[in-house]
């Protein structure tokens, strides 16, 4: 077997060897990058003087052959292709002879994968960006469909005071804004060529390493070539950044799980978005939900891993670093594919909107509705809190209606009752920001603003 380095070795590596250390199992996907970083090589490598332009053209035409054979599936790897790198460049010199042999000329694996796993992550994130995009605008468009309906808001999962299901879905849109700012903050900061670094010192040969970046597409250069063969903070910033989309998604999830049981009965699944019992006929379960706060689990395992793998690195490349890719990749596809399933799942359920103004509606809902009555009488708020708490609790006690002993207890003036109708407290919740119609009117044009200038590419 002869590898790409085998000029230094006497005999051929184990068996044993390339079984643990090959990664092309994995890198191959970053096929289309490394072609990219090579076709940006080669043309920087003419413009240096090291290739002709006959050379270059040729190994250009050897990469397109690259690319198409392996977009086609007919692209043959040997058992001594290590990676995606040794693969192509091996091909390219199969085909181009003398002039594929000088492809790797001032370059070295190490600032070319860094190279590849930057424009991959760039474009995979962008693809995630797109996809929350999506949700959004589910969560925008059922948050405008349902209108004023209210339901319980809760703290500690006991109902607390009444949120409108707009302002309840536009919260966790909210999340997902930022989930979509901190993607523009990890992209812009990825955006930074590492190619010309080469294996750690740079070159001796008259490179331009900011030229070929620019060739690239990449905003900036490296400014260290250690830094750049061995930094994989992008790596790390995008693990977080999925691990919390995963993370929002997992609430929400939790949300939906809690809804759609009989308990609660404030969602209906749709039958294409959940799944039957196989032994249990009457079941239908919210396997999308559940498996979105499963796999969240693992999301949080890959950016902790990450970690992990990083933290004892001497500079500079390590083949530690290999183990980059497989959480990414991971965590990539888990994310892509939560975020489709769960916006199918939102887009198609059916709120069931009596229930949820049913449970909102209960009078202890009303309660800090009371308490800031009596504080518009000049009663000090601790004060209030005390009289309707103990109202709450003789209500409880003795089982009369707390409009009963509202309308009965001299301390309320007139309207204290009216409080307790339904639909009335939530009306009340008038600041900015809060979860009553009035305010959640200038949010939801607020967040449709922001959707719309992000589908617009603002
Ligand atoms: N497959 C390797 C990786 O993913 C490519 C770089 C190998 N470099 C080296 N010096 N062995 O990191």
């Amino acid at each position: 077997m002869s590898t790409l380095w085998h000029g230094r070795f006497e005999g051929g590596p184990a068996e044993e060897l390339m079984a643990f250390t090959v990664s092309l199992p994995f890198d191959r996907r970053l096929a289309v990058d490394d072609i990219a970083g090579s076709r940006a090589h080669v043309r920087g490598l003419c413009r240096a003087g090291i290739l002709t332009e006959a050379e270059r053209d040729a190994v250009l035409t050897a990469l397109d052959t690259v690319e198409a054979e392996l977009a086609s599936g007919s692209f043959t790897f040997l058992d001594s292709d290590e990676d995606i790198h040794t693969a192509v460049e091996r091909r390219v010199t199969d085909l181009a002879g003398a002039a594929g042999a000088k492809l790797h000329t001032g370059r070295s694996r190490n600032d070319q994968v860094a190279t590849d796993l930057r424009l991959f992550t760039r474009r995979e994130l962008r693809a995630i960006a797109d996809r929350i995009l999506g949700l959004q605008q589910v969560l925008l468009e059922r948050a405008r469909e349902v209108g004023d309906a209210h339901l319980p808001g809760y703290t500690h999962l006991q109902r607390a005071q009444p949120v409108l299901l707009a302002h309840h879905l536009l919260a966790h849109g909210w999340a997902l804004a930022r989930d979509l700012d901190r993607l523009d903050g990890t992209i812009a900061r990825l955006d930074v060529s590492p190619l010309g670094a080469g294996a750690l010192a740079g070159s001796s040969l008259p490179l331009d390493p900011a030229a070929v970046a620019a060739d690239l597409g990449f905003a900036s250069v490296f400014d260290n070539s250690l830094d750049a063969v061995s930094d994989r903070d992008f790596v790390a910033e995008a693990l977080f950044d999925l691990a919390l989309i995963g993370v929002h998604l997992s609430r929400l999830a939790e949300e939906i799980i809690l809804w759609s049981t009989d308990e609660f009965g404030f969602l209906r699944l749709d039958d294409a978005y959940s799944t039957g019992s196989s032994m249990l006929p009457q079941k239908k379960n919210p396997d999308i939900a559940e498996l979105t706060r499963g796999k969240t689990g693992r999301l949080i395992g890959n950016l902790t891993g990450l970690l992990a793998m990083l933290k004892g690195l001497p500079l500079a490349y390590n083949r530690d670093l290999q183990e980059d890719k497989e959480p990414l990749f991971d965590s990539l596809d888990t994310v892509a594919l939560a975020l489709a399933a769960m916006t199918g799942l939102l887009a198609s359920s059916t709120f069931r909107l009596d229930a949820m103004a049913a449970a909102a509606d209960a009078e202890t809902s009303a309660a800090t509705d009371l308490a800031e009555h009596l504080v518009a009488t000049g009663v000090p708020f601790r004060d209030a809190h005390a009289i309707v708490g103990a109202l709450v609790r003789r209500s409880l006690d003795e089982g009369i209606a707390l409009r009963d002993l509202v309308a009965a207890s001299p301390e309320f003036a007139d309207g204290a009752v009216a409080l307790l109708d339904r639909g009335v407290s939530v009306t009340r919740r008038t600041t900015p920001g809060g979860a009553g119609p009035a305010a959640v009117a200038p949010q939801l044009a607020a967040f449709a603003a922001a959707v719309a200038a992000r589908a617009a590419g603002e």
